[in-house]
């Protein structure tokens, strides 16, 4: 290593002028957001837009994205190797677009693969053919291109589109290609009139990440074999690919998209003024807006995961700076367990290591460690009288299918490698057949000796229609209504298991394509996606 760019390094992680080396130490110390939060966040969140980043865009405008490596600041001064999805319009050049649409908006774009390896899009969320839905069947070569139409015909919601090429799905969204698909309708403009919302200013995207730095400050996506099975964890956790940000706000209410992109970590997330939590309204999940707002302090998200909030910057006080953080909680990191008992192996029993500590990478931040993840700096008090409304919008209901559920249990095989009911991916298999339009209640089951996986369908949104057996952790933040969390009451893509937790879901095999479709379901920690923990099923016509 080198003394001037690991000075230079460390200078761009602390911002401008700010506290320089000696700050890092403090970084990891737990009690860091309370003790000490000043001067720490120096750098401006990036806001969807302003340098053409996330800027938003008509997606029916869009006609090519080309997947291309290129330099990016992530750090600032420091220019790294980045990829990403770039579109040129209007004499401007987008990286990874926040595509805009409407129910019913067709797409069509062409992607041009510009990276020495195969790609795909994969439009998460939304309802597609299986050629339009994007998964490794029909990646693309370098220097080929892929045409996509669709429709959009599912609910105003967050959607996302990321790579999803065989086996590399986790180095590619790491380098950087990620992007949003915002979808509104009349009651999100309702939404927006009512709390004056304005994306970009007042309704805000927050995409979540953790990346690793080498030296020279460029993305660094190295995996032990340990990493490989655990999945990866950084050592900065970027928000809008923007490390230890700050943002100006406010004293009036604030939409938070916010899409955990993350490969594998999973954060508890929390508003925090001090020692003090604020409350905050979930007003949507994977699907689009809950029915009803739903008042909480805190909330898991899952790898993958969209929590849609309101947060209500008048319950501040005085001028000490709002932090969304990760709050501590236990990763559950228990593959090793006695699936019996529950209990640890006498080994790891004995070591009484932290269990923080385990599968952490030398630097990285140990899953479940309590973090500030962006400041929230209250800067100004105007007038504003508005309230949230009671009622956002109505959900399509959702009725269980009668009989016996669909069994899916995660676990590993002791060796390595985590798979489904025993099965892995298998490009030319599709273990799970079944029959469009019909009903179906599947019934994941994560083992006892597993880690939390956030299990993610294509094809169709789903709703949870009960927890069992969660940890208490999660228990403590469930409703009275059959185990749910708040976002459960929204439609999902993408749930968290625990382990020992079963959670049962709702389906609707209901679509409108002729002719089979192949699609995937899947671990949506990427690292798990990426060995194996994924199933092809079919949908008969
Ligand atoms: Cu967001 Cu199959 O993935
Ligand atoms: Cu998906
Ligand atoms: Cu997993």
């Amino acid at each position: 290593m080198n003394s001037t760019t690991r000075r230079k390094f460390l200078a761009a992680l602390a911002g401008a002028g700010a506290a320089g080396l000696s700050g890092l130490s403090g970084w990891r110390n737990p009690a860091f957001a309370a003790a000490d939060s000043a001067g720490r966040f120096t750098n401006r969140l990036r806001l969807p837009g302003a340098s053409g980043l996330y800027a938003p865009v008509a997606a029916k405008d869009v006609k090519q994205i080309t997947v291309s490596e290129l330099d990016f600041e992530v750090l600032p001064r420091l220019s790294s190797p980045f990829w990403a999805y770039v579109t040129d319009i209007g004499g401007r050049r987008l990286l990874n677009p926040t595509l805009l649409a409407r129910p019913g908006d067709q797409i069509k774009l062409r992607m041009v693969n510009r990276l020495k390896q195969p790609t795909v899009i994969h439009w998460h969320g939304l309802t597609n053919d299986e050629r339009n839905d994007g998964i490794g069947m029909y990646q693309v070569e370098p220097g080929k291109s892929f045409d996509y139409a669709f429709t959009v015909r599912d609910r105003a919601a967050n959607y996302w589109y990321h790579p999803h090429p065989h086996d590399i799905a986790g180095e590619q969204a790491y380098k950087g290609l990620a992007g949003l698909l915002i979808v509104k309708d009349d009651d999100e403009e309702k939404l927006a009139r009512a709390l004056d919302l304005v994306l970009g200013a007042t309704d805000i995207p927050l995409v979540i990440q953790d990346r690793s730095f080498n030296f020279e400050g460029k993305l660094e996506y190295k995996l032990s074999r340990e990493q490989m099975f655990m999945g990866f964890l950084g050592e900065e956790i970027l928000v809008n690919l923007t490390a230890r940000p700050y943002f100006d706000a406010a004293r009036r209410i604030y939409r938070f998209r916010i899409l955990n992109g993350s490969n594998a970590r999973s954060y508890r997330l929390a508003f925090a003024q001090g020692n003090r939590l604020l409350d905050f309204h979930l007003i949507g999940s994977d699907g689009g807006l809950l029915e009803q707002p739903q008042k909480v302090r805190e909330t898991f998200i899952g790898a993958a995961q969209r929590l849609d909030v309101l947060l209500d910057l008048r319950e501040a006080s005085g001028s000490e700076p709002v932090f969304l953080k990760s709050l501590d909680f236990d990763p559950m990191h228990n593959e090793s367990v006695d699936e019996k008992t529950g209990k640890p192996p006498a080994v790891a029993a004995q070591g009484g290591a932290d269990p923080h500590a385990a599968h952490a990478a030398p630097g990285a931040i140990a899953d479940g460690t309590e973090m500030p993840l962006l400041q929230i700096n209250v800067k100004s008090s105007p007038e504003y009288k508005r309230e949230i409304p009671p009622q956002l919008s109505r959900l399509p209901s959702l009725a269980a299918a009668a009989g016996e559920p669909r069994r899916l249990t995660l676990g590993h095989d002791g060796k390595g490698k985590w798979n489904i009911n025993g099965w892995r991916f298998n490009m030319h298999e599709t273990p799970v057949t079944v029959q469009r339009g019909t009903r179906e209640t599947w019934l994941l089951q994560n083992n006892r000796a597993s880690m939390p996986h956030p299990i993610h369908i294509h094809g169709f949104q789903f709703r949870v229609i009960e927890r069992r057996d969660s940890p208490a952790q999660v228990k403590a933040l469930a409703t009275r209504q059959n185990g749910l969390l708040p976002q459960d009451f929204g439609l999902l893509d993408t749930v968290l298991v625990w382990p020992g937790e079963s959670v049962r879901i709702a389906l609707d095999f209901s679509h409108p394509f002729s002719g089979d479709q192949t699609y995937m379901f899947h671990c949506h920690n990427l690292e798990h996606e990426d060995t194996g923990m994924m199933i092809g099923y079919k949908v008969k016509a």
